[in-house]
């Protein structure tokens, strides 16, 4: 097993999370080499990874050498999947959330990647396992991590059925020590913890919004003001320690609503997503988001490097050392 230091790793897909995936590894000390099927997608993952370095550099959470110079050389971005599988140590797949996509592309890697590479998939709801050669399942692996993850230090760590422990300890190591957080899940389920959580909530707010019960606006205004201030300290359970579990209880019995269905769609998002308007990587979604996507996204850093830092000062109420 190659050390959890300097080793190759490949990125596919530069995309939302793989131009800022290839950043987290950089900075993590490693040779990366990232690429896309898509030309254009590739070439605008430079100066996204610019920005974003230079927003860290600024906050004084990467280094002053860290320059556009050093990204050039710490990230080669190449449009031939064949040139960036070559020597990996560590396949990291973050293209589109297909499954015939990822089928398609994991035969590839098969055939291409050295055959001691482990394979990781960053998939946020599918079970990739099934979609990973046999040959591959001892080092296939998921490794899912959260936008953007130069920020967000939570990675979701899940061995497929095959996989090798050793290979799981590897990636557990290799977050560490790039100052991650891990969390190693014994099966798949599909969103993991946290995704699963943000998804009931997204459905939630889905169906308030699609029965007219608040705008947008006045549902993110609810949410950030009445959830987001104790959530980073507290986190679910430790707020019910809070709230105390007798009262938990007697709202359990109330059951004061039930939880939406899924619905498999929501009527605000098809009609945004037909008039094109589908994210900030298209300048519009349910807000306006005008003038470069750096740009926006440097405001976000910004503003999550604040409140990180700030909670790193004051410490949480929750999670490690804490447990019964
Ligand atoms: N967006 C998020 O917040 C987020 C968070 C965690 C995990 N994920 C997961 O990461 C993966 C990528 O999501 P994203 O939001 O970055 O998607 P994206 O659409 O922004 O980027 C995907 C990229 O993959 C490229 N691509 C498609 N097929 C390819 C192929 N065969 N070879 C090389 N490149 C190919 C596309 O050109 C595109 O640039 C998905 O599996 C998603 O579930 C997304």
């Amino acid at each position: 097993m190659a050390s959890a230091t300097g080793i190759k790793v490949a990125i596919i897909g530069a995309g939302t999370m793989g131009h800022a995936l290839a950043l987290v590894f950089a900075l993590g000390g490693h040779e990366v080499r990232l690429t896309d099927s898509s030309m254009a997608t590739l070439d605008k993952a430079g100066g996204l990874m610019e920005t974003a370095l230079e927003t860290l550099v600024v906050a004084g959470e990467a280094p002053r050498e860290a320059d556009a110079d050093w990204l050039h050389h710490a990230v080669t971005r190449l449009p031939v999947l064949a040139e960036a599988l070559e020597d990996a140590d560590l396949v990291l797949e973050a293209i589109i959330e297909q499954p015939d996509a990822k089928r398609a592309l994991f035969e590839e890697v098969d055939r291409l990647a050295p055959a001691q590479a482990i394979i990781a998939s960053n998939t946020s709801y599918l079970d990739p396992f099934p979609l990973i050669p046999a040959r591959r399942q001892g080092r296939a692996l998921i490794m899912h991590w959260y936008t953007p993850p130069y920020l967000v230090d939570l990675v979701d760590i899940v061995g497929g059925p095959e996989c090798d422990p050793a290979v799981v300890s590897f990636a557990v190591d290799l977050c560490r020590a790039m100052g991650k957080r891990p969390v190693v899940m014994r099966k798949f389920v599909p969103g993991y913890i946290a995704n699963r959580v943000q998804s009931a909530i997204a459905l939630e707010v889905q169906k308030l919004l699609d029965e007219g019960v608040a705008t947008a606006s006045e549902i993110d205004t609810a949410i950030i003001e009445g959830i987001s201030l104790r959530l980073p300290i507290l986190g679910v359970l430790a707020k019910a320690d809070f709230t105390g579990l007798a009262f938990t209880q007697t709202s359990l019995a109330n059951r004061m609503y039930a939880p939406p269905p899924v619905r498999g769609q929501c009527d605000a998002v098809d009609a945004l997503v037909a008039e094109g308007r589908t994210g900030v990587m298209a300048g519009a979604g349910f807000y306006d988001w005008p003038g470069a996507t750096a740009d926006v996204l440097e405001d976000r850093d910004r503003r999550l490097l604040a409140l990180k830092r700030a909670l790193r000062q004051i410490g949480t109420l929750a999670g490690e050392g804490r447990d019964q």
